[in-house]
């Protein structure tokens, strides 16, 4: 008989991979990860793009601990609250462009993703446009994976495979405000909502062309629909502001967090909706009728303010900038010397686009003790907010050598 396949199925894996060829993670401190066999790697993504204050803080551990000693759980469904939840709604709020608005939590990207759809939707259907139920999509933006949010990403393998999708929904792409206006023209009083990265991650790290997000604002006032924007990377200091709404200067009506929120810690996301959204939920007769069994998870919540905290008070906002600076300085001399091709980015997240697909590339560069991930032909870079000028230097030295050994 043949060995029984092992329980366990890795998300976007190949099922079949076999169990001893992942690598087992065992410790992490800092910027650096160790495996199984004693093998150190720095930590080039930040896990998956949201370990904003490092691994191995006490400051956070301590938080949940503590927290879990005083009660380890209990919802917040209607008639229940606890402190941590209350804490970290505000705390978040006040960090955002909203911060009279309010915050919904849940546990995943996926959740916040597929809440703020919901709500956008709830909100058209409240004001009397039952026509309104477009939401459009930017090709290779990435929204997760829950139903709604493989519906409206624009990845378009990820949307494959499962049947049918969600419908009412329409794609424009990912840097031309144009085509977005003639889809408006179009479509414009039946669309409930945008739905944007403001810097698209998953697709390869792509910043938004100048005045590109302002244009979807404008679309969206003038045709009275909702602009989300999807700030699960981009939130908690990634790109230079605690959201990249504040960095790129465009304010939307629903936001979604997660990740950095907490650095991973414990699951914890949400959306925040605008003051004005909040008021109108806020109507006599509206029942909120969602909402998730773990969401106000006292000790993810305990940690989602003690990372706000230590990000505040590492100055970690203030650092991505110093990230970029430093990466910058690498890229320009890897463009001047042709390893590679460009780059692009904003302050904690960056990509390269070295001119050639980056499979084996990112498995060299992992071989020789750096994890980066690889879209297409873009080595992306997003690394704790805490990874030092050192470590940075690390990073640009293994990519040269190993993009010159490959060549
Ligand atoms: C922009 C964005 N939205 C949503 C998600 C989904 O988050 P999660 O994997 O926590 O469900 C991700 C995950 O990478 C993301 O990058």
């Amino acid at each position: 008989m043949t060995n029984p396949a092992p329980a366990l199925m890795h998300p976007f894996s190949e099922p079949g991979k076999s169990e001893s060829d992942f690598i087992n993670i065992v410790s992490a401190e800092g910027s650096t990860l160790y495996d199984d066999t004693g093998k150190r790697y720095l930590d080039g993504m930040a896990s998956l793009w949201y370990c904003q204050v490092g691994h191995g803080r006490r400051e956070i551990i301590d938080a949940i601990t503590t927290q879990l000693n005083q009660l380890e759980v209990y919802n917040i469904f209607d008639p229940f609250t606890n402190g941590p939840a209350r804490d970290v709604a505000e705390l978040i709020a006040s960090k955002s462009p909203h911060p009279n608005g309010r915050v919904f939590l849940g546990c995943s990207g996926s959740e916040a993703v597929d809440t703020a759809l919901k709500l956008a939707r709830t909100i058209q259907q409240r004001r009397g446009n039952a026509g309104k139920q477009i939401i459009v999509r930017r090709t290779l933006g990435y929204h997760g994976t829950n139903v709604g949010g493989t519906s409206v990403q624009g990845i378009a393998p990820n949307r494959e495979g499962w049947g049918d999708l969600l419908p009412n929904v329409l794609e424009v792409p990912s840097d031309n405000i144009e085509e977005a206006a003639k889809l408006f023209a179009e479509h414009g009083e039946n669309i409930a909502a945008v739905i944007s990265e403001p810097v698209q991650g998953a697709g390869g790290v792509i910043p938004p062309e100048d005045g590109y997000l302002q244009g979807l604002r404008k679309l969206c006032d003038q045709h009275g629909a909702l602009l989300i924007f999807d700030e699960v990377i981009c939130g908690f200091g990634r790109t230079g502001s605690w959201f990249a709404s504040q960095t790129f200067g465009v304010t939307p009506d629903l936001m979604t967090f997660a990740k950095g929120v907490t650095s991973g810690y414990q699951p914890l996301s949400g959306v925040i909706i605008s003051k004005e959204l909040g008021e109108e939920l806020s109507e006599p007769g509206v029942l909120l009728r969602t909402g998730y069994t773990y969401s106000g998870h006292p000790a993810a919540c305990a940690a989602g303010v003690a990372n706000i905290n230590l990000i505040e008070s590492d100055g970690l906002v203030e650092r991505a900038n110093h990230i970029g600076k430093k990466t910058v300085e690498g890229f320009d001399a890897l463009r001047a010397d042709g390893v590679i091709k460009d780059y692009r980015g904003v302050g904690g997240i960056w990509s390269a686009d070295i001119g050639r697909d980056t499979a084996h590339v990112k498995n060299d560069m992992l071989a020789k003790g750096v994890f980066v991930r690889g879209v297409g032909d873009s080595i992306c870079w997003c690394p704790p907010l805490v990874v030092t000028d050192d470590e940075i230097g690390q990073f640009i030295e293994v990519l040269q050598e190993t993009l010159q050994e490959s060549e």
